[in-house]
């Protein structure tokens, strides 16, 4: 059954960039996609752990627009893993009433997953319940180039006129229109970068960079970094009252 949300001081809309998988695998001295089927199996936690943590959007890194430079055996093992999952996991978030979205740039990818990722959004399209989205194949350069695109065709056809473009207005044509921005961006695998995630959207998120490896990942320490936020003082370029 659905878990209701508890009111929280933590974050509203976590993202987080899931890295670690292949050296995870490594020093258990099996394949990198040993690692991102263990990586895959934590995902489930961390989507039951956000009504009691008050995080009503999830937004998780599963592919970025530069991982299809690994090798064809890692990238298509990702992309079987990506099919598998979505096929074996969207009954239990029907069941929970998470909603599923996915951002990213999908003509690229094989029309199997894509018609697996239109089917998983009209699945749960009714839920109302966490609201996660998986970002496949998305670069944060490629989303704003790709946003950016459409806005300058709506600036040719007289739809939009130049100087209404802003801050308001150029987000709409971004993946995530429909979301909020993230209040808190969490890195696993101890590297301290934004890998090209959510470059408009993170501009006045809280960043956690932590050791732990993905698949090692736990509800408890996901729980522990939305408490942590809810200490942090988020002042936006002003001056605390
Ligand atoms: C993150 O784990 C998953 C994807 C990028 C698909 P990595 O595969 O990047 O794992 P490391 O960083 O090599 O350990
Ligand atoms: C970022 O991790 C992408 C995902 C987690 C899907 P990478 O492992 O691809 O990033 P880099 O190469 O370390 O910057
Ligand atoms: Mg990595």
């Amino acid at each position: 059954m659905a878990k209701p949300f508890l009111e929280t001081d933590g974050p509203h809309h976590v993202a987080i960039i899931m890295d670690g998988n292949g050296r995870w695998a490594t020093q258990r001295a099996r394949p990198r996609l040993f690692g991102h089927h263990a990586g895959a199996r934590r995902v489930r936690e961390i989507v039951e752990a956000c009504p009691e943590n008050g995080v009503k959007y999830l937004t998780i890194f599963a592919f970025s627009t530069e991982n299809w430079k690994r090798t064809q055996v890692e990238v298509a093992g990702l992309m079987s893993l990506f099919r598998r999952y979505i096929m074996k996991e969207m009954q239990a978030f029907v069941k929970e009433n998470v909603r599923v979205r996915f951002i990213g740039d999908r003509p690229k990818l094989d029309a199997k997953l894509r018609g697996l990722m239109d089917e998983a959004e009209a699945m749960t399209a009714h839920c109302t319940g966490t609201n996660l989205t998986i970002a496949l194949n998305y670069g944060g350069r490629d989303e704003v180039s790709r946003a950016t695109q459409r806005l300058a065709q709506d600036v040719a056809a007289g739809r939009l006129r130049p100087e209404d473009v802003n801050e308001e207005t150029l987000p709409r044509y971004l993946d995530t229109h429909v979301l909020p921005d993230p209040d808190l961006v969490i890195r696993t695998s101890g590297e301290a970068r934004i890998s090209n995630f959510l470059l408009w959207q993170s501009a006045y998120a809280e960043y956690e960079f932590i050791d732990t490896l993905w698949p090692d990942f736990s509800a408890d320490e996901f729980a522990k970094l939305c408490a942590k936020y809810g200490l942090r003082d988020r002042r936006y370029g002003a001056v605390k009252a």
